[in-house]
């Protein structure tokens, strides 16, 4: 779907998410959000938080879990995705802290096997994710299942694209504080998501959003395996469509 601005994929997106939140409400549901971090998600955050403080949404009944975490990072770091959260929406809005799931990037390394299963059926345990927010990095990876993850794959360690690093590098300070490895939910745990809405903003999306739609389904683009998700959406403003 094609919006002319941003904004206006926000304000859909937004409205979609407080219904699918005040049905589940309506029936004494929880409702579970499949959560992603970068900038492209920043409005989308804003915009609930807003419905929840002008039109009283509340999040007490919504249970979250994110796509991924830096391998290394502690929760407190600036750049860890825990503390993006926080700052970009957990810290305004009604939700309790044990509702929300997070990768561990202080794991040791040999609790992470059982960590990732934990996280797969702690997802399982909330029923299932009814709505997974996606950006796209420019290596074509949802969450940070890079290049050769396969469609099946699972929550798991990954070593991080030397493009990704770079595109990282300017908000840590450098390519060197850039951690080379992550914990990610898989391809396939994202594509078990009942509704799945990938959004991009800007002309520098266009070309690996090309790939993503029109390109053979591949698991060197792992956002193309959306084509074959029945319940999939890509939310594009008009520069990130321009090469479709
Ligand atoms: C990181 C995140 C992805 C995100 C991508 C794009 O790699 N792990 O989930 O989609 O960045 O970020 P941005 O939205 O800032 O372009």
């Amino acid at each position: 779907e094609i919006f002319s601005s941003s904004d206006s994929a926000i304000a859909k997106l937004g409205a979609e998410t407080a219904a699918l939140i005040l049905r589940n409400d309506a029936k004494g549901q929880p409702t579970v959000l499949g959560l992603a971090t970068g900038n492209t998600p920043i409005l989308f955050y804003q915009e609930l938080i807003r419905l929840h403080e002008e039109h009283g949404l509340s999040f007490a009944n919504v249970i979250t879990f994110n796509l991924d975490e830096y391998a290394g990072l502690p929760p407190e770091h600036p750049e860890s995705y825990w503390k993006f959260m926080h700052t970009h929406l957990f810290d305004h809005i009604d939700i309790k802290e044990e509702n929300i799931h997070i990768p561990s990037g202080t794991v040791a390394e040999e609790d992470i096997a059982a960590h990732c299963a934990e996280y797969e059926q702690a997802i399982i345990d909330a029923g299932g994710i009814d709505q997974q927010i996606l950006g796209i990095g420019r290596t074509g990876h949802i969450g940070f299942n890079e290049p050769g993850s396969p469609k099946d794959s699972v929550t798991r360690a990954i070593q991080l694209d030397a493009i990704t690093r770079e595109d990282a590098a300017p908000a840590f300070g450098g390519i060197d504080q850039v951690p080379t490895a992550a914990i990610t939910m898989g391809c396939g745990t994202i594509l078990s998501a009942r509704r799945l809405v990938l959004m991009a903003w800007g002309e520098k999306k266009a070309e690996i959003v090309r790939q993503a739609v029109q390109g053979p389904v591949c698991d060197q683009v792992s956002a193309s395996f959306l084509q074959e998700h029945d319940n999939a959406v890509f939310y594009l403003d008009e520069a990130a469509a321009s090469a479709l």
